[in-house]
């Protein structure tokens, strides 16, 4: 058994907190949010998430969660620091966070501590701003002062079959040693294999990698999408289709927008980072720039469609469904529906909103409230309760045209009732 302090208690460090206090270490967990070491202390979780939820439960009292280092710090074996990477506003990586939290802990680390960074950073950011951090507190991870090591986290929030314990994962150290602890402790917790890696840049460059991968297939359908929509195809049927090829094919599927704390966000790392040393990700560019037209491309099917029943945009009643960037979950962050609320209300539109996940920020009290308030419906989430709807509630509201921002819905049954529909790439 270890002594463990995670720092950083949000989507990616709480499980990860309930997992080493499920599998016997010490837990702490280092938070700079009050509200939320409140709330964890009582085994209460600040995210919605169902995973964390039980979790929380079955190690009640085990994790030690504080807003103070000293709490924690000097008396731990191993320290995870699992802080946001966002980017700015002008889409540069913003690594405030990850050097704020570094430079705390530095200050308390005791000798031989393993530092583990599970952050998402780009290749490069261990060794030139993470070590220089520890080198001022005369920790020099070259000499094993401290083990500093990178295990990039690939959990999916909200997915049942694949979680945290189940995911395999890679690591790299700045030194041999450093690699094989931070290996050995992550056999401690997790069911599936660890690969070492021979450097710390291949493990940050890994996860940077597949994120990037995931956004330019995406970007790839959405674009198809778009082409698909003029041709009059229904993309899900050639998805369908292309899916029956046993190699070769991994089906992607479009939709109203890219969001997350991921996949939107860790292209630009590397595209930042290449553009320093001299490289231009000309592909990723276009594929952010594809996938972040989503938004906008989903309310021009509404405008579309308006068109044709000879309305227009301005002072049209829309109920957008769902405010999470995807399924199931009640995170917001990088979300695209809050871009098509924004495109909708520029453009004169009255919006009501409701994501049962996100009720704080919903303009009306539920689903039904919405239906009755709007003539048009915008599917920004896929969420179960929307994707079960009771269609024939549509009819009822006189809904009139109906954007299937992520092609769930019955095209056919919807139709039928003389309502319009667009998905898409679907119609
Ligand atoms: N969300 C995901 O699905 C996911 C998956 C894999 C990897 N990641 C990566 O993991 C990292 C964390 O993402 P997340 O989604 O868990 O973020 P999050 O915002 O949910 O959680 C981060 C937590 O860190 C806390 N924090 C911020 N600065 C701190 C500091 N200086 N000291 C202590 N705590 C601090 C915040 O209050 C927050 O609770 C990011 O680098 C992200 O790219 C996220």
């Amino acid at each position: 058994m270890e002594t463990v302090t995670i720092v950083g208690l949000g989507y990616v460090g709480l499980p990860l907190a309930c997992l080493c206090a499920e599998k016997g270490h010490k837990v702490y967990g280092l938070e700079i949010d009050e509200n939320k070491v409140n709330l964890i202390n009582k085994s209460q979780s600040p995210i919605q998430d169902e995973y964390v939820i039980n979790k929380l439960k079955k190690v009640t009292g085990k994790i030690n969660a504080t807003t103070n280092p000293d709490d924690c710090i000097p008396n731990s074996d191993i320290v995870i620091t699992c802080v946001p990477t966002p980017i700015t506003k002008s889409r540069s990586p913003d690594l405030t966070a990850l050097k704020r939290s570094v430079t705390e802990i530095s200050k308390f680390l005791k000798p031989n501590t393993l530092l583990i960074i599970e952050s998402t950073i780009h290749p490069g950011t261990v060794e030139e701003i993470i070590v220089p951090i520890l080198k001022k507190q005369n920790l020099d991870p070259g000499k094993n002062d401290v083990f500093v090591a990178h295990c990039p986290e690939r959990i999916d929030p909200g997915n049942k079959k694949w979680t945290i314990e189940d995911l395999p994962r890679v690591v790299g150290g700045i030194t041999k040693e450093a690699t094989k602890k931070a290996a050995e402790f992550y056999k401690t917790i997790i069911k599936a294999d660890i690969l070492e890696l021979s450097n710390i840049k291949a493990a940050e460059a890994t996860k940077i990698m597949e994120n990037t991968f995931r956004d330019i297939n995406i970007a790839f359908v959405n674009e198809m999408a778009q082409s698909f929509d003029k041709a009059g195809i229904d993309i899900t049927e050639v998805i369908k289709g292309a899916s029956t090829k046993p190699f070769a094919f991994m089906a992607h599927y479009p939709g109203a927008g890219v969001g997350g704390h991921c996949i939107p966000v860790d292209p630009y790392y590397l595209i930042e980072k290449a553009r320093q040393i001299g490289f231009t990700h000309k592909f990723l560019s276009l594929a952010r720039e594809i996938n972040n037209n989503m938004p906008n491309y989903t309310v021009q099917l509404l405008e579309n469609e308006l068109k044709k029943l000879e309305k227009s945009i301005k002072d049209a009643k829309v109920g957008v469904l769902g405010l999470a960037y995807k399924a199931n979950v009640d995170d917001i962050r990088e979300s695209p529906s809050a871009e098509i609320v924004e495109t909708l209300k520029n453009k004169g539109a009255e919006v009501f909103v409701f994501d049962p996940n996100v009720k704080k920020e919903s303009n009306v009290r539920d689903f039904d409230e919405l239906l009755s308030k709007s003539d048009y419906i915008v599917l920004a989430t896929d969420h179960k309760e929307f994707r079960n709807m009771d269609l024939s509630k549509l009819e009822k509201n006189k809904i009139s045209i109906v954007i299937d921002g992520r092609n769930c819905l019955d095209k056919e049954k919807i139709k039928s009732m003389g309502i319009a529909y667009h998905g898409i790439g679907r119609s």
